[in-house]
């Protein structure tokens, strides 16, 4: 595939600046978006390879692929934020709904999960896939293998495929998990993923599905 610019909306945290990190190293162009453009710069100049700081909106505007990497309880103001930007593009949701104390227990949001909060809000404007619940920032952040296949979720297959290309240019297995509907299944794994953490003391639990090639490596 060609490789499109992408933004990464919340660039500046720990998801969004492990993704954008990975992707500069594999010779993407990334936008760092914030909502202070001195940071998002700060952030872009921490980083290798081709990547510039934006405010939120205008990191979005012209990127082919739109990454979404903030907190849930900015998820809804961050789309409005960006929502004109987000016309005929690739949107790819990485929200988790946790909703702080209480991480390790499931809390889905109203509408099902937090991607189909998110097309709530974004409606039919942009081509809305969800993915990266179930990897660990910290780990993204290193050089190592990471023991995590990425479920990619979406009601358009070929953007899923675009964004499993993504996901294999970081280094990761990214696997088709079916329509945005299905994003549910892999949100509330996230904070079964986390009590496994507490639980077993697991420096970053992941998931692996077997039974598909190469799975068990
Ligand atoms: N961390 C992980 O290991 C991990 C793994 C899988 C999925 N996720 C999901 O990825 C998303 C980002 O997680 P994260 O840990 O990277 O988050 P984070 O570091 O806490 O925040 C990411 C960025 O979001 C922006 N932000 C924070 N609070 C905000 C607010 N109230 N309003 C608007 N923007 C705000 C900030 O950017 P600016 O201040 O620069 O605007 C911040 O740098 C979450 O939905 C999380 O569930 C995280």
């Amino acid at each position: 595939m060609s490789r499109e610019v992408v933004a990464v909306i919340g660039g500046t945290g720990q998801l969004g600046a492990a993704i954008a990190r990975r992707l500069a190293i594999a010779g993407w162009t990334v936008r760092i978006g914030s909502r202070s453009s001195e940071s998002a710069q700060a952030a872009a100049k921490s980083l290798p390879g081709d990547v510039t700081g934006h405010e939120n909106l205008e990191a979005a505007t012209g990127s082919g692929i739109v990454l979404l990497t903030v907190p849930f309880a900015a998820q809804a103001q961050t789309l409005r934020d960006i929502l004109p930007a987000l016309v005929g593009q690739i949107l790819v949701d990485t929200t988790v709904p946790l909703v702080p104390p209480k991480v390790a227990r499931v809390q889905l949001p109203p509408e099902g999960s937090a991607a189909e909060r998110a097309r709530h809000i974004v409606g039919e404007r942009a081509r809305l896939v969800s993915a990266f619940h179930n990897v660990a920032a910290h780990k993204l952040a290193s050089d190592e293998e990471i023991a995590c296949d990425v479920l990619v979720f979406g009601d358009e297959a070929d953007a899923r495929e675009k964004v499993i290309a993504l996901v294999e240019a970081m280094g990761l297995r990214g696997l088709h998990g079916g329509a945005l509907a299905n994003s549910a299944a892999a949100e509330a794994l996230t904070s079964v993923l986390i009590f496994l953490n507490k639980a077993y003391k697991i420096d970053g639990a992941g998931i692996r599905i077997t039974g598909t090639p190469a799975a068990d490596g």
